[in-house]
């Protein structure tokens, strides 16, 4: 039986909680379609520095680095918010993607047919979209040199540096034209050309690495029109990838249409590791009561499948589940509606499950 070990990060909030779900959604694909998940847990956050004094403990770091893929619930709180910012939650999940050497930032950006109407978009604007964003996540303007603030003479001047080697380029875009492979094949280049060099470096590199996906159709978009044309046609898209800051920008633009943080999952990938975890936060405010949307996390845990284990089938398997028990009108309290069943966790959890 094929196996794969699989870290756990559950971290703080509603982590423990969701992880839990997405752990149960596992073991019952495992169960499915033959394969062996070994599932091994880590400390991180919140919880870490309680247990230990750090965010990220050696301990965890070392577990990641020996699984096939990390599955993160969240971290962070208001119990931590006072540390200082070298020693608070957040720094873990810095320090793991950073020792993971993850490139590549998924945000898939999926409008559920029964979820329509919670998206702040027109019905028939919103219909069909299925996006995902693809963002650089190692370069750009958040860590070119020279950076700070600066001296002038009299006056203070601020600087940051747009950079980008083209092997950091091109590892995204061949990422982001596989990915589109796997899709409906379209690829959306997001750059902003017309005013910056790196930009132009970067269409090059998307132009060059095109002929290798002959059957993959690509379109360079500027950065700003992309932000219209992503509320005027967000179902025109199919895969969009971009440099750092814009990725940054336009991912949480992708989020917003959807209407619905807890369902929303997300991927880091690198050469040889990848992280996968919601979108979403530690959600303090409804920990520990049942109520949290596992989807999200669920969806991750899909992802996982797909990107990392290559198990398309069983990826396919839960996206579906996910999508049927929408259509049943199950609905935990952050995305419920009249007319529908309000379920909890465990009970979300459960008719996914059955329905898998
Ligand atoms: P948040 O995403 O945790 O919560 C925002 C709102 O959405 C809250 O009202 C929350 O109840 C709701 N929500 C979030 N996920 C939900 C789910 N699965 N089901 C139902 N409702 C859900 O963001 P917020 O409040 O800004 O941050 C809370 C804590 O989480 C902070 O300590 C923050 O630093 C941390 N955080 C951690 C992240 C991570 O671990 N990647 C990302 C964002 C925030
Ligand atoms: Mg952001």
């Amino acid at each position: 039986m094929p196996s794969f070990k699989i870290a756990l990060l559950k971290g703080d909030g509603i982590g423990p909680e969701i992880v839990e779900s997405a752990v149960k959604v596992l073991q019952k694909v495992g169960k499915l379609f033959g394969y062996d998940f070994i599932l091994e847990e880590g400390l991180i956050g919140g919880i870490a520095i309680d247990k230990t004094g750090e965010p990220l403990p050696q301990e965890t770091l070392e577990l990641c680095l020996s699984s096939d893929a990390v599955l993160l619930g969240a971290v962070g709180g208001p119990k931590w918010d006072d540390l200082p910012t070298h020693k608070r939650p957040e720094r873990g999940l810095l320090g793991i993607r950073k020792a993971l050497d993850l490139y590549a930032n998924l945000r898939p950006a999926k409008v559920y047919k029964p979820l329509v109407p919670s998206s702040p978009l027109k019905d028939h604007v919103v219909m069909g979209t299925d996006f995902i964003v693809v963002r650089e996540l190692t370069g750009d303007v958040y860590y070119g040199e020279p950076r700070g603030i600066f001296k002038e003479g009299e006056r203070r001047v601020g600087i940051n540096t747009m950079r980008y080697t083209e092997d950091e380029i091109r590892r995204v875009v061949k990422k982001a034209f596989e990915i589109a492979r796997g899709r409906r094949k379209k690829l959306t280049s997001v750059d902003k050309s017309n005013v910056l060099e790196v930009s132009a470096l970067w269409r090059e590199i998307v132009e060059e690495e095109s002929k290798s996906y002959p059957d993959v159709q690509v379109e360079h978009l500027y950065v700003d029109n992309c932000a219209m044309q992503m509320i005027r046609r967000p179902s025109s898209f199919d895969v969009i990838v971009t440099g750092n800051i814009f990725g940054d920008i336009l991912s949480d633009e992708a989020a917003v249409i959807t209407g619905s943080l807890g369902m929303l999952p997300s991927a880091s990938l690198g050469e040889r590791y990848a992280l996968y975890e919601p979108v979403h936060g530690s959600a303090p405010d409804i920990a520990g009561k049942g109520v949290a949307n596992p989807i999200a996390t669920i969806l991750s845990a899909s992802m996982m499948l797909r990107y990392s284990f290559n198990l398309k089938e069983a990826s396919d398997a839960i996206d579906r589940a996910v999508e049927l028990a929408l259509e049943r009108g199950y609905r935990t309290p952050d995305i419920y509606a009249e007319g529908t069943k309000k379920v909890g966790t465990q009970e979300m959890t459960e008719v996914i499950i059955s329905l898998l």
